[in-house]
């Protein structure tokens, strides 16, 4: 099923500014990934670039979009669909990112957005993270009900499309400062398989791969991986800064 050892996600957000600088990232990216063994490497651009890194025809990247409408088709301007992206080529989608989840998406928009993607045939990076870590456990039964809830309209079925991305939302962006300690993130990768047997089962649940993201770099990749026992890893800043992901990337593989 998962045949490769570590997924790396890159998600570029709004960047960069022109599909000329986003080529070169791209290629520059490919370039690298030609010699990597164990990662499977995906870039998820903004829409408006990914048909022609699409027409680039990477070996080694998949590219993924970093949201998708809830609906097929119809009257929902300036919105795109999963099956459009289907269709383009794309494999993978983002799905809650709390960038978008602090726009307002909501649990039933986020559920509904997750189904219609993977009814396209889509592979759903569903990301859930708390905003803050409090001395009492609440930040679990928040991130309890984000991925009960996020997930009440997907079946088993679905299960070997469906990855989970923890992304605290008190880590994102923050450079080189503030990242989860392998030893937390451990603990969380733990409850969050557990949840996941909860609904689907042992056997299915503890197949989801799990990834960790949040102000990864090319000092702290490697401990996340090894010491947070995830599958991979979600980059955001880092991952257009090409040496710097480069390292990163040699660090993991
Ligand atoms: P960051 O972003 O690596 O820049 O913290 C991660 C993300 O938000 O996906």
């Amino acid at each position: 099923m998962n045949k490769y050892k570590i997924l790396i996600v890159a998600n570029w957000k709004m960047n960069p500014g022109t599909i000329e600088e986003a080529n070169k990232i791209f290629l520059a990216t490919d370039r690298i990934s030609r010699n990597l063994k164990n990662i499977r490497l995906v870039i998820c651009p903004p829409y408006i670039y990914l048909s022609e890194l699409e027409a680039l025809k990477s070996r080694t990247i998949s590219l993924g979009a970093q949201d998708a409408f809830m609906e097929k088709s119809g009257s929902f301007t300036g919105e795109i669909s999963p099956n459009m992206l289907k269709a383009e080529g794309e494999k993978y989608v983002i799905i809650g990112h709390s960038e978008r989840r602090e726009l307002g998406e909501t649990h039933e928009l986020i559920s509904r957005k997750v189904l219609t993607s993977l009814r396209a045939g889509l592979k759903v990076i569903l990301c859930v993270g708390e905003r803050e870590r409090d001395g009492h456990g609440e930040y679990l039964s928040f991130l309890r009900s984000e991925i009960v809830n996020s997930l009440n309209k997907v079946g088993k079925r679905y299960i070997n499309s469906l990855i989970i991305a923890y992304e605290p939302i008190w880590a994102i962006g923050r450079g080189d400062t503030a990242s989860l300690k392998p030893g937390d993130l451990h603990e969380i990768t733990i409850f969050i398989k557990k949840i996941l047997c909860e609904i689907y089962g042992p056997r299915d649940g503890m197949t989801v791969p799990i990834l960790y993201g949040g102000s990864v770099n090319f000092k702290n990749a490697k401990e996340l991986v090894v010491g947070g026992g995830v599958k991979g890893l979600l980059v955001g800043r880092e991952s257009l800064r090409i040496e710097r992901f480069e390292k990163l990337l040699l660090s993991v593989d």
